[in-house]
Order: C-alpha cells, then sequence, then structure tokens
C-alpha cells in the first residue's frame, strides 16, 4: 500500500534524529540567534520579533527546537509541533537541560488541531516550509494567528546548491556551479540524496561550475532576507497579507 508523504516524512526523520541531536545542541547553546546555511546573524536580519515577551509563539515543524528555545528567551509563551517524535525527545531534553519553559508536541503542522487565532507569532525554519504542501501549511499558520500576527519561514534558495562544493561538502560563500544546468546534462535522479535539507549526487558533473567566484557575504545575507517582510510591503507586492 502506498504510505502518505506524512509518514514517510517522520519515518525518515525519526530515523534521522539522532544525527541531528549535536546540531541541536550547538544552536541550543547560543547566546544569540543565527539563521540560514550562511550562519546569517539575528541582529542583521531581525526574524524575532523585538517584543516577543509575553507573547505566544508557535514553530511549525521545531525539530531540535532551538527555534523555540530562543523564542521562550525572550519571555514568549511557546509551542513547538514536529511530526517525529525522535526529535520532540531531543527537543524536550535540551530545553529541559537550558532550563527553558517550551511545549512541545507531536503532531502535523498541516492540521495542528490547535485552536484558532490562538498564536501571535509563527515561524517554521526548515520545518513546515519545506517539508509541508504550502497550501495546508499556510492555510494552517494564518488560521493560528490572531489578526495582525506574523509568520516568518525559512527555506532553501537554488544559491544553496549553487556554493555546494561538488564533493558533497556543505554550502560555502563560493560559486562551485553554474545557476543555470547545475546539475549537468546527465543526471540519474536514483543517486540523488539530501544532506541537511540539500540536494546532492555523485554525479553532479564539473562541466560549467565556476570555481573560486566568491559571493560577497553581505550579499548572501541580503538574499537570505529578501522578500517583503511587513503586512505592507507583502500588500504592495500582491503576496498573502
Ligand atoms: C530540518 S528540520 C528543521 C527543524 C529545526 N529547525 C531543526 O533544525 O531542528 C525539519 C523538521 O520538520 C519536521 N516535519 C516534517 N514534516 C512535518 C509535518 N508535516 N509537520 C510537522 N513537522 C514536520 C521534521 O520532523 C523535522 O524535525
Amino acid at each position: 500500500m502506498d504510505r502518505d508523504y506524512v509518514t514517510i516524512n517522520r519515518d525518515i526523520w525519526d530515523a534521522e534524529a539522532a544525527h541531528w541531536v549535536a546540531m541541536g545542541a550547538q544552536r541550543w547553546a547560543l547566546e544569540a540567534p543565527i539563521w540560514g546555511n550562511w550562519g546569517a546573524a539575528e541582529a542583521a536580519l531581525n526574524l524575532l520579533p523585538a517584543d516577543l515577551a509575553g507573547k505566544d509563539a508557535i514553530e511549525l515543524g521545531c525539530g531540535t527546537g532551538y527555534v523555540s528555545g530562543w523564542m521562550a528567551r525572550r519571555g514568549a509563551r511557546v509551542t513547538g509541533i514536529d511530526i517525529s517524535s525522535g526529535q520532540l525527545a531531543t527537543a524536550r531534553q535540551l530545553a529541559e537541560q537550558h532550563e527553558t519553559a517550551a511545549t512541545f508536541i507531536e503532531g502535523n503542522a498541516e492540521a495542528t488541531g490547535l485552536a484558532e487565532a490562538s498564536f501571535d507569532f509563527a515561524i517554521s525554519e526548515y520545518g513546515a516550509a519545506i517539508w509541508c504542501k504550502p497550501d495546508a501549511w499556510l492555510r494552517e499558520a494564518w488560521r493560528l494567528l490572531r489578526p495582525g500576527g506574523r509568520l516568518v519561514f525559512l527555506g532553501n534558495h537554488p544559491l544553496v546548491l549553487v556554493c555546494s562544493p561538488l564533493n558533497g561538502a556543505p554550502c560555502d560563500a563560493t560559486l562551485h556551479r553554474p545557476y543555470r544546468d547545475m546539475w549537468g546534462g546527465g543526471l540519474d535522479p536514483s543517486r540523488i540524496r539530501s544532506h541537511r535539507g540539500v540536494l546532492q549526487s555523485d554525479d553532479v558533473g564539473v562541466d560549467g561550475s565556476v570555481p573560486g567566484h566568491r559571493v560577497p557575504r553581505d550579499e548572501l545575507s541580503r538574499d537570505l532576507h529578501s522578500g517583503p517582510r511587513n503586512r505592507n510591503e507583502r500588500q504592495r507586492a500582491g503576496r498573502m497579507g
């Protein structure tokens, strides 16, 4: 029988959970949040509202829960939801270790079962934003938010692929492949794998790569930060608002 994608994702993340503990612990221990594949500073991006104290915040697809931890430290009442019990076990353990109050619940971010209009702020850092159906999880986030509430989410930009070395190492600040035809012509889809959310393949040819071309750091940060951020900007850009 075919299994649905949510069940498949849950089983994969349960199997993978042990490999995310170290990274989660590292992020929980940070003094200040950093974001994205290039570790852009929160001070530069301001993704978290400055006034979270006393607010209700939810992290959709919270994984090891460090973003929830960062919000709780800013005084928010935090709920983290994730489909994987393995990831949630890590989140709960790290929250306890850091003496941080946050509620971690098991569930599907596309249909949380939580009361509507019960949060002021929602965030997904590579969680629901890249694992759920956009029309389902965005509707759910909208339903959960109070009027005037704000949603922030992070996903992968094609720059991540362009800046990923051909030997499979994590992305850096060098352009390693062309933006167009970045995989080369003869890619065997069965050899594509995912590493920390970045697709990789042993078959990627060196044809057309641009070794040694560096992307200025502020350009990477600007890219991570691109897109309209407040309601007025979103409306001007014709996006959800
Ligand atoms: C790359 S992790 C991101 C989470 C967190 N930022 C971290 O790095 O630990 C992706 C998370 O999304 C969760 N996830 C995938 N599908 C989900 C769904 N339908 N509902 C809730 N969580 C989901 C996975 O279980 C996993 O913990």
